[in-house]
């Protein structure tokens, strides 16, 4: 293969040839849709750093879910904003509870919609932790009993899979055995197994109002300098029965995203967050980029690192663009 026999220009000639040849391919199928539920009517709140971002009611809500579902979107993972906080966060598990409210109504408006639920407790505790407090330490044990409770709630809201972010220790396999003991073994779990403690979620606590109110959540997710603790994070999941394993934030973790798609047999799902997509949206407004050819880019790039499926609140951007 050396020049001048071979010379790889030949094959990059015609969008054809280039088509032919095109290794990685983007889909809208690939694609879930990160929304934010709050109690209300009529209510669509921008979200200031993440353009084109709201906070709906369930009405709106419900008429996001449509469009989502006609513009070819298989799937949406759902965050609440709850009325009230408290130390135990109980409306996350409450059954008239925001997200439990949520998961119906988009269930109703677009039945073959996929619902996802993202399990935390962060937006619902008063102290803005991801767990429950013991001091001012998380209790890893007393939260995953919460947090199994809360997944627990969305199944039997009607979610078609759920997805805990909490990154407390073995709250997979007791997800996974409150669903199999209570009806629910069908239920899969997206499992936010390799998350890391990223100043890239910023725009997101905006949105979900859930930023911690003392400290940060150092004691709990990943720190960004570790590459070989996240396979073995990984591999928990896959031992306590996670079906899809996912890494987040997604672009500055590509090597993650190759590197666990190496090791591990299962989906591989990335969460393209919101600081990502803020800074294209940013860069864009200043005119520093082009925001739909950075977005094409990068969502490739995702998927060429090994990722199956991207969260993303490009979703109906790009399937607009891939002419769904
Ligand atoms: C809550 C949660 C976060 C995100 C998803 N679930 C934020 C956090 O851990 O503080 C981030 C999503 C994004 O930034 O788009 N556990
Ligand atoms: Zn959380």
């Amino acid at each position: 293969m050396l020049f001048p026999d071979y010379r790889p220009r030949r094959m990059r000639q015609t969008e054809a040839f280039r088509r032919m040849i095109r290794e990685t391919k983007l889909s809208t199928d690939d694609l879930i849709y990160p929304l934010f539920a709050v109690h209300g009517k009529g209510i669509e709140n921008p979200i200031p750093s993440m353009p084109g971002q709201f906070q709906l009611s369930i009405d709106n809500l419900a008429k996001t879910a449509k469009k989502t579902h006609a513009l070819g979107i298989p799937a949406v993972i759902l965050f609440g904003i709850p009325g009230k906080k408290d130390p135990l966060g109980t409306e996350a598990y409450a059954k008239d509870g925001i997200v439990q409210k949520a998961v119906k109504a988009v269930k109703n408006a677009a039945p073959e919609l996929a619902v996802i639920t993202d399990v935390c407790l962060c937006q619902y505790t008063d102290h803005g932790h991801c767990g429950i407090l013991n001091g001012k330490t998380v209790d890893n044990d007393a939260s995953i009993e919460v947090i199994s409770q809360v997944a627990l709630s969305h199944a039997k809201a009607g979610a078609d899979m759920v997805a805990p972010s909490d990154m407390m220790d073995g709250r997979v396999a007791e997800i996974r055995d409150l669903f199999d003991e209570n009806g629910f073994s069908h239920i899969p779990i997206m499992s936010y197994s390799a998350k890391y403690c990223s100043a890239y979620y910023g725009p997101f606590r905006q949105a979900a109002d859930s930023a911690p109110k003392f400290g940060d959540r150092r004691a709990y997710q990943m720190d960004p300098a570790n590459a070989v603790e996240a396979i073995r994070e990984a591999m928990m999941d896959v031992e306590e029965g996670a079906d899809i394993i996912m890494i987040k934030p997604a672009l500055p973790y590509l090597d993650i995203i190759c590197r666990i798609r190496e090791e591990i047999d299962l989906p591989i799902a990335a969460y393209h967050v919101s600081g990502e997509y803020a800074m294209i949206k940013a860069a864009e407004k200043m005119g520093f980029l082009d925001g739909p050819r950075v977005m094409m880019e990068t969502l490739i790039a995702i998927k060429r690192a090994g990722a199956d499926m991207i969260l993303t609140y490009f979703a109906p951007e790009a399937a607009a663009a891939l002419g769904a």
